[in-house]
């Protein structure tokens, strides 16, 4: 509560995931919602209007012929046209490194972006891979996201959450001085 009795604006983030192959990003999908106290759904959980309740929303899952799933582009396409909405992108893969994690997440940071959303992070990290004739040789990546790939996503979620809830402090002070400088004005 501000000292004019309005209520501080709640920071409230969403993470919509789709992870089936190894459950790995929903690993990493766990560490952001625990400190960005967020819920985890999955795109045919949510009906795309809902997305407008939030001020931060994550979207991830796994990464399939170079792009994230296509249930999470197909839902990215559903969604409304919204203002300057912050979110962030995160994946698992087999391949991991900083020039894919920019190639492979470009499908749906465009669709992000065209429908008004800018995007305040990215994340990506190897995944346990037994896609195809990889299982014969007991799989790619065994034990990842491990330790301290889930060790990044904190910092990265830690460093989303202070940056977030001090924007929400200025934007709550630039409120506050317009009220008071409204009410000075009619004395
Ligand atoms: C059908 C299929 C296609 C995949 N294609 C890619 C790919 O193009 N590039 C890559 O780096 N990893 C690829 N992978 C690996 C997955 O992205 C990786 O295992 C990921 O961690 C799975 O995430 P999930 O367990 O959350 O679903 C593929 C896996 C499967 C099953």
């Amino acid at each position: 509560m501000t000292k004019h009795g309005l209520q501080t604006t709640p920071m409230k983030s969403l993470l919509v995931l789709f992870s089936h192959h190894r459950h790995n990003t929903e690993k990493v999908a766990n560490v952001f919602a625990e400190i960005l106290d967020a819920k985890i759904k999955t795109p045919q959980e949510i009906n795309p209007t809902e997305l407008q309740e939030y001020n931060l929303i994550g979207f991830g899952s796994g990464i399939d012929s170079g792009k994230h799933y296509k249930v999470l582009l197909d839902f990215a396409d559903k969604l409304p046209q919204v203002n300057d909405k912050k979110a962030f992108i995160f994946s698992t893969s087999g391949v991991s490194n900083p020039k894919y994690m920019a190639k492979i997440h470009t499908a749906l940071r465009e669709k992000l972006q065209t429908k008004g959303y800018v995007i305040v992070d990215e994340f990506n990290c190897h995944g346990f891979n037994t896609n195809s004739f990889l299982k014969l040789f007991g799989g790619m990546n065994k034990g990842r996201p491990n330790a301290k790939d889930l060790k990044k996503a904190e910092e990265i979620a830690l460093n989303l959450k202070q940056k977030l809830e001090h924007q929400t402090e200025q934007t709550d002070k630039k409120v506050e001085k317009t009220i008071a400088e409204t009410k000075k004005s009619k004395i």
